[in-house]
């Protein structure tokens, strides 16, 4: 089982619709769970609709790990599983404040489970929060999406800061994926420019993720992922953790 966090610098980067995407393309094959940790549950809507237990109901200590996998809508197919996020999450903070282990209560609860081969955990805009450090805390690969603007490309370093304090003090293991660029047009200066100064100083993939309206359409119409190059995207990721 390989689990990779989808990891936020900046909020609005396509994190979770290119989360929603691979996620869908790696269910026609392999045996995919998605667990959103974001309390906006945009992620949940899209593959699962509403779900009666939630991810926060695990975190919280009142539900099992295997009592929140709920089945993702049918047009997903049968190899797509959620844990389901809740508005509740946004408790999570202040709740668990005064836990020894909270860096460590998504590793611990990921580390029972079985039956996966993938695992996708979409992380929320809040960098400092449990529900950002405690996905990448779990996780074997960091994938950074980024988009194609000057205010998203300049906040990498600050990411890089907060995966080196991860892995210095939760997660030696982790390991950081290529960036995967999202939001392109390819017909803007800016973009090019700002995609080539990506490939210049870090990993990009090679698959470059277009801004397009189809992609928002089949997302909120919960549907799977039928993009060339979120599909690429994919592909690449598994050829980059096998
Ligand atoms: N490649 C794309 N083409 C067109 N629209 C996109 C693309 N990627 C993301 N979007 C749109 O951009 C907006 C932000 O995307 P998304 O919610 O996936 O970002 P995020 O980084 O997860 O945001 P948040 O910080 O709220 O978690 C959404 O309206 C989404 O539909
Ligand atoms: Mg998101």
């Amino acid at each position: 089982m390989k689990v990779i966090t989808f990891a936020k610098h900046k909020g609005g980067v396509g994190a979770t619709t290119l989360a929603w995407g691979v996620a869908s393309v790696w269910a026609e094959h392999h045996r995919t769970l998605i667990w959103d940790f974001d309390p906006q549950c945009s992620l949940s809507l899209a593959v699962a609709g509403d779900c009666q237990v939630s991810g926060y109901d695990i975190l919280s200590g009142q539900k099992l790990i295997t009592e929140g996998i709920h089945d993702a809508l049918p047009a997903y197919g049968p190899n797509l599983k959620i844990i389901a996020a809740s508005n509740l999450l946004a408790n999570l903070d202040i709740e668990t404040a005064s836990r020894f282990d909270r860096g460590h209560i998504v590793a611990d609860l990921l580390g029972d489970l079985r039956g996966f081969d993938l695992v996708v955990l979409d992380t929320p805009p809040a960098q400092n929060s449990i529900l950002s450090i405690g996905p990448l805390a779990a996780a074997d690969y960091a994938l950074l999406p980024c988009s194609t603007d000057d205010a998203s490309s300049q906040q990498v370093p600050r990411f890089q800061q907060t995966l080196e304090m991860v892995q210095k003090r939760l997660r030696p293991e982790l390991t950081w994926l290529p960036i995967a660029a999202n939001l392109y047009q390819h017909t803007q200066i800016m973009d090019r420019q700002v995609l080539s100064n990506l490939r210049e100083n870090y990993r990009v993939f090679q698959a470059v993720v277009p801004k397009r309206v189809s992609i928002r359409e089949e997302m909120a119409a919960c549907r799977p992922c039928t993009n060339e190059e979120i599909r690429k995207l994919a592909a690449e990721i598994l050829e980059e953790i096998k």
